[in-house]
């Protein structure tokens, strides 16, 4: 294999509909919450001084977060959502299933190159960092083909296979597996990438169903994630106070 065989030519654009919209989405918020800290970490390396060391441990340290990040995101689908495809769609099981493989290997690489800037050697700096910058780009470029795949092909065969009710309660069984801190934390990616549409559903569901102190809890970390005019515009929606 040349190393040009390792880049495959562009794919044709894909022809969606712009009206276009699932009944429900699994992956919406999530996926929107890992978008954004992909972006962000790539711009960060795109910029850090690469002669300053903390500034370098600080990009070293977010994208181990990141790493960490996309591993709980993919052991969820693997445990989640791989199964419903294994049962009713095997060719996107097949799909799903080494798609995550590869990813999960260059996360791993990504989270191995990015331990080497912070006490790399001053000769090394430079061209650490930029590589570690291309990487990260890369990476999301792969990421984000992914996430699209499994937003408009493999959400509407779980829809296909399970129905509305099996995938709310696919969604279910994956928020209930996740501790209150990991929660916490994801929702502090997620609540800023979202859109006030995204907020006042996924909020006015905790508030109509979760106990109050458990809403209290939530809602509480979103008015310190989000700006005063979002918290206002969200809070009108679902009835909270500012
Ligand atoms: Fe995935």
């Amino acid at each position: 294999m040349t190393i040009i065989d390792q880049y495959p030519p562009i794919a044709p654009e894909l022809a969606v509909e712009p009206t276009w919209a699932v009944a429900f989405d699994i992956y919406r918020n999530v996926h929107k919450g890992i978008r954004a800290e992909l972006f962000a970490v790539t711009a960060s390396a795109g910029t850090v001084d690469p002669g300053d060391r903390a500034g370098r441990a600080a990009l070293a340290a977010h994208v181990a977060d990141v790493a960490a990040m996309l591993d709980e995101h993919a052991v969820h689908e693997d445990l989640h959502v791989l199964p419903v495809l294994e049962a009713y769609v095997p060719a996107l099981f097949e799909r799903n299933a080494s798609d995550h493989a590869a990813l999960d290997a260059r996360v791993a690489r990504l989270a191995e190159r990015a331990c080497g800037i912070t006490d790399a050697p001053p000769a090394e700096r430079r061209a650490r960092v930029h590589n570690l910058y291309l990487d990260l780009a890369s990476f999301t470029g792969a990421y984000l083909g992914h996430q699209d795949f499994e937003e408009r092909v493999v959400m509407p065969a779980v829809l296909d296979a399970i129905g509305i009710e099996g995938a709310i309660v696919v969604h279910e069984e994956i928020v209930s597996s996740i501790p209150p801190p990991a929660m916490a934390k994801s929702l502090s990616i997620m609540l800023p990438a979202m859109n006030v549409d995204d907020r006042a559903e996924l909020l006015g569901g905790v508030k109509q169903a979760a106990p109050a102190e458990v809403f209290g809890a939530i809602w509480g970390l979103a008015r310190s994630l989000l700006a005063p005019a979002d918290v206002r515009a969200v809070a009108a929606r679902i009835g909270a106070p500012a």
